[in-house]
C-alpha cells in the first residue's frame, strides 16, 4: 500500500515536542503521550527526527551509534512501545538517519583515531594529508554548512572531512562497509515495525574522485548545489538504489529524502522509480508571499516528480528554517499568511509535510545569546544565529512557561506570554489556527475531491485570477483553492465555501493575505 501518497506528515521535533521526564528535553515517551492530541489533528503520520545515541554537538544529527536510542530520549523498549501506540491509533511512523556522516564519539571514527593513516579503520571516513609544507593546510577548499573550514586537523599528519559540525565527520561512500553499515540500519529499524524513512543530506554522500576546490568556495546548503563539488554528485543515486531495494522487501515501507537541489530535471533524478519514494521539494519554503511566485515554485515542483511518475511533497516548514508566520512578516500579518499557505499546501496533490508547531501558528523566537544552543553560532564566530529560533518546545497548556512541555528547565527559554498560544487554549477556539487545521485535514479525509490517488490528481489546474491571486483545481475534482496575496479584496471563484483561512470580507469576498477552498 503506497500510503504515503497522499499523507499529511507531523514532524516531531523529539527534544522540542514533550518531555516526560522534567529533564527539559522532549522524549520518546513524551511523544506516545501526545499520541491522542495527533490523532485528533488528523495527521496520518510522524516524523520523528533523530533520537539515537549522540552527543548532540548537532542535536542529535551526529550519531554514535545509529541502533540504539539516546538515554535523553528514552530506550529501544521506549521506541517499541511508541511505534505499538501510533499504530493503534492509525499513525504511521517514519524515523530519520543520517547516513552522510557520523558523530566522531562513533566506534569506527574513535577507531580511525587510533589507527595509522591508509589503515582501513580510516578509510571509512575522509582522511588526507594537508596541504602546504608542513601539511598544515586544509586538503582543499571546501567550507563547511556551519562555517569555519570542512576539514579539521588530526595529528601532524592527516585532516578528517566534516561538511558539517566538526564533531560530524563525513563517511566514505565508496567503502563497502559504510554500504553494508546503512542496510543493517535499514533493516534495524524496518524490523522493528517503522513504515518509513527520512534521509538526512540525501544530496550528499558521494564525493567527487580527488575532491577538488569548490571554484566558489560556498557555504550554504540551502542555496543553489549547481556545481557544489560537495552535493549532488551521480554517484548518490546508487546509495538511493541500494536503499529502494531494501525496503522493496518491506511492503508498505517508503523513504524520503531531503534534497536541497533545485534544478528540476536534476532533483527528479533521487526520485525515479527505482530510488527514493518522496523528496523534500523546498522551492515553496524559499518564495515569497507573492501569488506569481508561488505558482511558479508549485508548477515546478509539480513538473519535476511529474516527469519520472512520482507524486510531490509540500513543505513550509522544518527544525532548519524560520518558521512561516515570521517569514511571512510576523504578527497578524505573518500569522495570517502562513494560514493562507497551510491552506494552498495542503489543497495540493501529494502529500504534505507539517512541522510541530505549525498548526499552532508559532513564530520564532528570538532566545538570547548566552541560551543559544547551535553549533552555526560559534562556528560563525558570533555571526550567525543559527537554528534555535524555530525550534522552541511547543507550549501544550497553561499560563507560563513550560506550558505542559516539561515540569523542569525547557532546554530552550519560552515566552512568558504564550498562553493563548497553547494546544489546549486553541482546540476550544473554533477560529484559532488549530482548528483551521483541523478542519482542513477533516476535508482532506472526507471529501470526494481528496479521495482517489490516480495519476491524473498529480496536476493541478488553474484558473484566471486577479493580479496578486490564484485559484486552482485539483485535477479530476471539483475541490478548489483560491488564495489573495494582493493588497485588496477579490471576489471568489464559484462554489461553496468550505473553509477559509481567515473571515471574508461582510460582502463575502476573499480579503488579502487570505486562502479559501471551495467545492
Ligand atoms: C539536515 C538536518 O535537517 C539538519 O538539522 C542537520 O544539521 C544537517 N542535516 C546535518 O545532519
Amino acid at each position: 500500500m503506497q500510503w504515503w501518497r497522499d499523507a499529511v506528515v507531523y514532524q516531531v521535533y523529539v527534544r522540542s515536542f514533550a518531555d516526560s521526564d522534567g529533564d527539559g528535553v522532549g522524549d520518546l515517551a513524551g511523544v506516545r503521550s501526545r499520541l491522542g492530541y495527533l490523532e485528533l489533528l488528523g495527521v496520518d503520520a510522524l516524523w520523528l527526527t533523530p533520537f539515537y545515541r549522540s552527543p548532540m554537538a548537532d542535536h542529535g544529527y551526529d550519531v554514535a551509534d545509529p541502533r540504539d536510542v539516546d538515554p535523553v530520549f528514552g530506550d529501544l523498549a521506549a521506541f517499541d512501545a511508541l511505534v505499538e501506540d501510533a499504530h493503534r491509533h492509525g499513525l504511521k511512523i517514519i524515523v530519520d538517519l543520517v547516513p552522510n556522516h557520523t558523530s566522531t564519539e562513533h566506534e569506527w571514527f574513535r577507531a580511525a583515531l587510533d589507527s595509522a593513516p591508509g589503515s582501513p579503520e580510516r578509510a571509512r571516513y575522509h582522511f588526507r594529508p594537508g596541504k602546504g609544507e608542513n601539511g598544515d593546510e586544509p586538503p582543499n577548499n571546501w567550507r563547511s554548512i556551519f562555517g569555519g573550514p570542512a576539514w579539521e586537523r588530526v595529528g601532524e599528519e592527516e585532516w578528517y572531512l566534516h561538511l558539517f559540525a566538526p564533531e560530524q565527520a563525513d563517511l566514505n561512500w565508496t567503502n563497502p562497509e559504510v554500504w553494508a553499515d546503512l542496510e543493517k540500519t535499514l533493516r534495524f529499524w524496518a524490523d522493528r515495525g517503522v513504515d518509513g524513512f527520512r534521509i538526512d543530506v540525501a544530496h550528499g554522500m558521494a564525493k567527487p574522485d580527488g575532491l577538488p576546490d569548490d571554484p566558489q568556495a560556498r557555504i550554504e546548503l540551502l542555496a543553489n548545489t549547481d556545481g557544489d563539488p560537495r552535493f549532488d554528485q551521480d554517484g548518490v543515486h546508487d546509495v538511493h538504489r541500494m536503499v529502494r531495494a531494501v525496503l522493496d522487501h518491506y511492503p508498505g515501507r517508503m523513504a524520503v529524502g531531503e534534497i536541497w537541489v533545485r534544478d528540476d530535471e536534476r532533483f527528479a533524478r533521487y526520485v525515479r522509480p527505482d530510488e527514493l519514494h518522496q523528496g523534500f521539494n523546498f522551492r515553496l519554503l524559499q518564495t515569497p508571499f507573492e501569488a506569481a511566485a508561488i505558482r511558479d515554485a508549485v508548477e515546478h515542483s509539480i513538473a519535476a516528480v511529474d516527469a519520472v511518475g512520482s507524486r510531490p511533497t509540500w513543505t513550509l516548514s522544518n527544525h532548519d528554517i524560520s518558521r512561516p508566520v515570521t517569514r511571512y512578516g510576523g504578527g497578524e500579518v505573518g500569522l495570517a499568511r502562513a494560514r493562507a499557505m497551510a491552506l494552498v499546501v495542503l489543497a495540493l496533490p501529494g502529500s504534505a509535510y507539517i512541522y510541530n508547531g505549525e498548526e499552532l501558528g508559532m513564530p520564532d523566537v528570538e532566545v538570547p545569546d548566552d541560551a543559544l544552543q547551535d553549533p552555526v553560532w560559534e562556528r560563525s564566530g558570533h555571526t550567525e544565529r543559527g537554528r534555535d529560533s524555530c525550534r522552541i518546545p511547543v507550549p501544550w497548556e497553561g499560563s507560563a512557561p513550560a506550558y505542559g512541555f516539561s515540569t523542569g528547565e525547557p532546554w530552550l527559554p519560552m515566552p512568558p506570554d504564550w498562553d493563548a498560544l497553547t494546544a489546549a487554549e486553541q482546540l476550544e477556539d473554533t477560529g484559532s489556527t488549530l482548528s483551521m487545521f483541523r478542519h482542513a485535514l477533516e476535508l482532506r479525509h472526507t471529501h470526494p475531491g481528496f479521495a482517489a490517488t490516480d495519476d491524473r490528481r498529480t496536476r493541478v489546474e488553474w484558473y484566471g485570477a486577479p493580479p496578486g491571486c490564484l485559484a486552482f483545481r485539483r485535477s479530476g475534482t471539483t475541490l478548489a483553492c483560491a488564495l489573495n496575496t494582493s493588497d485588496a479584496p477579490v471576489p471568489l471563484p464559484p462554489g461553496d465555501v468550505l473553509v477559509t483561512s481567515g473571515p471574508l470580507t461582510e460582502d463575502g469576498q476573499l480579503p488579502p493575505d487570505t486562502a479559501a477552498w471551495l467545492a
